[in-house]
């Protein structure tokens, strides 16, 4: 018998890094999706090749932590990745979703969750949860309309809610610089618990986030625009810029609302809103980078069979 799974890859539209704390921040699904077929097996493989912790951590987990020793996975994805995309939440969502298929959607949400804690160290829920339930995800410390579900670990608690995107044109651009999401996190912990600079940072950016949540319920793209210019600047103080997030921002900026870096930075990808799609593709292409128009919105989980 094969379980099969697919999940969406995302764009953290504002608040990445900040939502590690609790704050405030928003993500949309895209429509890039990885997909997972679990079968019955003696041995893990993954693509036919025997499964191993180090090259394969986030399958490694899946496996674990939904209780599936004699499982093994195909794996075929279109979300690239350390392109800031949500490759790793896309995989552990549609893993877990394959292997655990029984879970409701918060099921999968939470276990997703526990792996990409386990294969990369501190995380928030923000890119699992919205890769299981696509559209579009607001996360804040309240309960209270729209909540889908909530997750605790520690001392935080992040409640997820179902949010409106208005259609809205997303150019992403590509650095080509695959960056590691866990090193990034940690470092921005260790200029947290040092400066207050970064301290203020992060609420600052929690902020913009919750007006930005205001300002997507009426499409004011203007506001949003501005919204996002603002949390770039505060993405800098946090350290997880690069000069070639820099550049791109700067050769998109002319026939863009706004711009900033998405997911953890430190290369991986930015977004422009923009409604000259072709024009802002261009620019980044012009500067070497690869750009992709995105639809947002795409759909969450998706089992292709209930076994
Ligand atoms: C990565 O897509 C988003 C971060 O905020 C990490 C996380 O929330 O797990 C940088």
């Amino acid at each position: 018998m094969t379980y099969s799974a697919s999940a969406p890859g995302k764009v953290i539209l504002f608040g990445e890094h900040a939502v590690v704390f609790g704050e405030p921040a928003i993500a949309a699904a895209l429509d890039l999706r990885t997909r997972v077929d679990a079968t019955e097996s003696d041995t893990p493989r993954i693509n036919g090749v025997p499964l191993r912790q180090e090259t394969n951590p986030y399958p490694y987990h899946a496996l674990s932590v939904t209780g599936s020793r004699s499982m093994s996975l195909t794996i075929d994805s279109d979300v690239p990745p350390g392109a800031g995309l949500g490759s790793s939440a896309a995989l552990s969502v549609a893993a877990v979703g394959a292997l655990g298929k029984d879970y409701s959607d918060a099921e999968v949400a939470e276990s997703a969750f526990s792996v990409e804690l386990l294969a990369q160290g501190r995380a928030s829920p923000i890119d699992t949860s919205v890769s299981t339930h696509g559209r579009a995800i607001y996360v804040d410390r309240n309960g209270g309309s729209g909540l889908l579900w909530s997750v605790r670990r520690g001392d935080v608690t992040w409640h997820i809610h179902h949010v409106d995107v208005p259609a809205m044109d997303i150019v992403v651009g590509f650095t080509g610089i695959s960056a590691a999401t866990g090193p990034l996190v940690e470092n921005v912990r260790r200029l947290h618990s040092k400066y207050s600079t970064a301290r203020n940072a992060v609420v600052e950016i929690g902020t913009i986030a919750a007006e930005a949540r205001r300002r997507l319920s009426t499409g004011d793209v203007v506001g949003l625009g501005s919204l996002m210019d603002r949390n770039q600047k505060l993405l800098v103080t946090l350290g997880v810029s690069s000069r070639e997030i820099g550049s791109l921002i700067d050769a998109v900026r002319p026939y863009s609302y706004g711009a900033k870096l998405t997911g953890a930075g430190g290369g991986g990808s930015i977004i422009s809103l923009t409604d000259r799609p072709e024009r802002v593709a261009e620019a980044i292409a012009k500067r070497g980078f690869t750009p992709f128009i995105c639809k947002l919105g795409g759909e969450g989980l998706r089992r292709e069979n209930d076994g």
